[in-house]
């Protein structure tokens, strides 16, 4: 009854809406040079400009030499400065100075939900970055994560606009502040690794901007970006490097945006249109923006005013990054401590603990025996798969980590289970989803009767997660269901650890274990981590940036029938393998998918379809308890503060992510039940009680408005909802905005 008065109430105050500015929100650094930069391009020649318009090497583009303006250096990018490669190949370098912090994956930064920690994260890739002589670092991955599948679910954040939004804000101003520009990558809509080379993404304007572009619009609004990547897919109709919508007119002329955009590598496909349409960079080769778009400027069919933009754009970031001189780059240690003990920090922030019947955290007085599991407890993840990887000189396993923490005190029995799928299973076309291998589970059950605990290391690794293809399940790969079945029945004392960049389905392993944690590709640092949270040093408090769907069948892109896509030429093969071989990567196809569920991607979806899920977006316990109370809800000229009470009511130091849902039910127009509108990651002593403010501003309270192409504020009632995970929200008021 009192939700349908306020209903009525809301639909009758109801007023004009309000449309939000369009532009940066505040002065770009890159607009510092500008009388500098004119006189730079009035003393170029022709052949000068459109030199800097493609790839010098794999990874630089040229400056200009006689000027004394250095080349632009970029690097993988996102969770680590990867090691040198051959000037024109794949190949490395083999250099002994090229390594570098691997740092925790995108979905294991978003997991920890903390803008503080992504600013350090984006701070550290920065200082090895400066210290391997980049200008770009070829990161942050930004797309939302529209299928559990996709290849590079690891390297995304979230299915959430807001929490990748606020994460990329942060990761971008902690590079930048130290120097080295960030590449938002990959704009946009890459939300598929499968056919990435040519599908055609038809979406509306209005789930395009509040979901998928939304990140990528904070990240240049709010955060002053320098660069963007463009992505090598198709969006309504046109190739994301010649798509003058995306290029121009959103991002340059809503947004704002002065820096430059680069194309994904061998993702251009055409001269006149990619320069027009805003494209800067052709990388890595010239076979577009080189000889033929010199002939086209010559021939009058690109006008020597759209290459000088083109050239300002770029010298607007080369002159605000300071170039790192050749001989300097790779001479000195990269791996520092202090970028260690970042990637420790973040790592020990994401694990998210999804059950516990009272098994963890390890009870050191009774457990004097641990049989440890599986192939993931000492496969290292910095590199594998195709894409980007680093050559990192530390990454603790998940063994080493339990060994080093414990040493004597505990008796620690390692059996590997399974044979993961690597390299050379892939090679060999086999999948992912073997059975099990018989003698390696006789061995662990064994192994798991002799001891008092038993922790199991499942998951995925980065050949089973990779870029250029998605996975075509979410099962555990290597019969691993079937593996952790006998050992519970060997020991019922069973922690079941996943190790994955992605949800992975767990209807088995929830069953059978005691205790079940999600740990990513968690980073140079991620066993020490692991090794803390589970024996106590650390409380978890993780809370995963994505749902964990029952099944993948229940995952809206699979039921709406839009994922997968099938093609009757099954013309497999990345277009990363064009790139490789120097083949022609325009593969003409015609290949839709259509984003049928609109907006309601993760878990705007399960909540208006009240369809169950293994694992909700935002869940994560920890050892504390913690207790919500006294919420008020304060107008201020930004939109409002939330306030509320939060008190660890436990014995036991902790951190918790207290999540802000706004709900609309009387809105005039189409909504998800509920939408992220806030959060803030809170460090609680045991019995600490604190009053904690999340702001929530207009600017994410308004929808995308079609018909004016802009951001509308539709005032009226709302419901603020407040808690520590999507599906558990103690707080709520009324609230309404004008
Ligand atoms: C990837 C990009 C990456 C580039 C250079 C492409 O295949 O999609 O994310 O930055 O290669 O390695």
């Amino acid at each position: 009854m009192k939700r349908q008065l306020l209903n009525y109430a809301a639909v009758v105050i109801l007023s004009a809406s309000v449309t939000t500015s369009q532009a940066q929100t505040y002065p770009s650094r890159l607009l510092q040079n500008e009388p500098q930069i004119e006189s730079i391009i009035k003393s170029m020649t022709l052949e000068e400009k459109i030199n800097m318009l493609h790839g010098k090497n794999m990874f630089s583009s040229a400056g200009i030499p006689r000027l004394g303006i250095a080349d632009v250096e970029y690097a993988d990018g996102p969770f680590g400065i990867r090691e040198e490669m051959e000037p024109h190949s794949w190949n490395s370098a083999n250099l002994t100075t090229d390594s570098a912090t691997f740092f925790p994956t995108g979905s294991a930064l978003a997991a920890t939900w903390s803008t503080e920690w992504a600013y350090a994260y984006g701070k550290g890739m920065s200082r090895e970055a400066r210290l391997r002589g980049k200008d770009m670092i070829l990161g942050p991955a930004i797309n939302i994560q529209r299928i559990p599948t996709g290849g590079r679910t690891y390297e995304y954040l979230s299915e959430d606009p807001l929490l990748s939004g606020m994460l990329a804000v942060a990761y971008t101003r902690g590079s930048q502040d130290d120097g080295t520009a960030v590449c938002l990558k990959h704009y946009a809509l890459n939300n598929q690794e499968d056919y990435r080379g040519f599908v055609d993404v038809r979406i509306s304007d209005r789930a395009m901007h509040e979901i998928y572009l939304r990140p990528f619009e904070m990240a240049v609004r709010e955060a002053d970006a320098w660069g963007v990547m463009a992505a090598y897919n198709k969006v309504n109709g046109r190739w994301c490097s010649e798509n003058e919508h995306l290029l121009t007119t959103v991002l340059r002329q809503q947004w704002g945006f002065p820096g430059m955009v680069i194309s994904d590598w061998g993702g251009v496909h055409s001269t006149v249109d990619a320069v027009t349409a805003g494209m800067n960079v052709e990388m890595p080769g010239s076979r577009f923006m080189g000889q033929a778009l010199l002939d086209s400027v010559k021939a009058g069919k690109v006008s020597e005013a759209v290459i000088d933009q083109r050239v300002r754009e770029i010298l607007r970031v080369r002159l605000t990054v300071k170039p790192v001189a050749k001989e300097v780059a790779n001479s000195l240690p990269v791996g520092n401590p202090e970028e260690m003990a970042t990637a420790l920090e973040v790592a020990r922030r994401s694990i998210v603990l999804l059950k516990n019947e009272a098994l963890l955290p390890i009870d050191l007085k009774r457990v004097k025996r641990i049989a440890v599991i599986g192939e993931n407890a000492v496969t290292k993840m910095a590199l594998g798969g195709v894409g980007a990887g680093v050559k990192t000189r530390c990454e603790i396993t998940p063994l080493e980590g339990l060994q080093t923490l414990l040493g004597n005190s505990v008796s620690i029995t390692y059996a590997p289970g399974y044979k993961s799928f690597d390299r050379e299973s892939r090679n060999k076309r086999m999948i992912p989803q073997q059975p099990a291998d018989r003698q390696l589970m006789a061995e662990a059950v064994e192994a798991a009767k002799k001891a008092d605990l038993v922790i199991f290391f499942a998951g995925d690794n980065r050949e089973v997660e990779t870029e250029g293809s998605d996975r075509k399940s979410i099962m555990l790969p290597s019969g691993q269901d079937e593996l952790a079945t006998a050992l519970a029945k060997a020991n019922q004392r069973l922690v079941t650890v996943i190790v994955s960049g992605g949800p992975v389905d767990i209807s088995t392993v929830n069953k059978v274990s005691g205790a079940l944690l999600a740990s990513w590709f968690n980073g140079s640092m991620g066993g020490k981590a692991l090794a803390e949270v589970l024996t106590g040093k650390v409380s978890p408090s993780g809370k995963l940036p994505m749902t964990w769907p029952n099944r993948l069948e229940d995952v809206p892109a699979y039921t709406t029938g839009t994922y997968p896509q099938h093609i009757d030429n099954n013309n497999q093969g990345d277009i990363f393998v064009d790139i490789t071989r120097n083949r022609s990567n325009d593969r003409r196809q015609q290949l839709i998918a259509n984003y049928a569920e609109e907006s309601l991607v993760g878990y705007r979806w399960y909540d208006r379809k009240q369809a169950p899920v293994a694992y909700p977006f935002g869940f994560g316990l920890s050892y504390a308890q913690f207790v919500y109370s006294n919420l008020e809800v304060q107008p201020t000229s930004e939109g409002f503060d939330v306030k509320f009470d939060l008190a660890n009511t436990s014995a036991v130091d902790a951190e918790e992510v207290a999540q802000v849902y706004v709900s609309r039910p009387s809105s005039k127009i189409e909504r998800p039940v509920k939408e992220l509108k806030g959060f803030q990651r809170i460090a609680l002593k045991a019995g600490e009680r604190r009053t904690v403010t999340i702001p929530v501003r207009r600017a994410d309270l308004c929808h995308w408005d079609e018909s004016s192409q802009s951001w509308m504020l539709e005032s009226g009632a709302m419901t603020v909802l407040v808690g520590g995970s999507s599906d558990s929200l103690p707080l709520n008021k009324d609230t309404a905005i004008f």
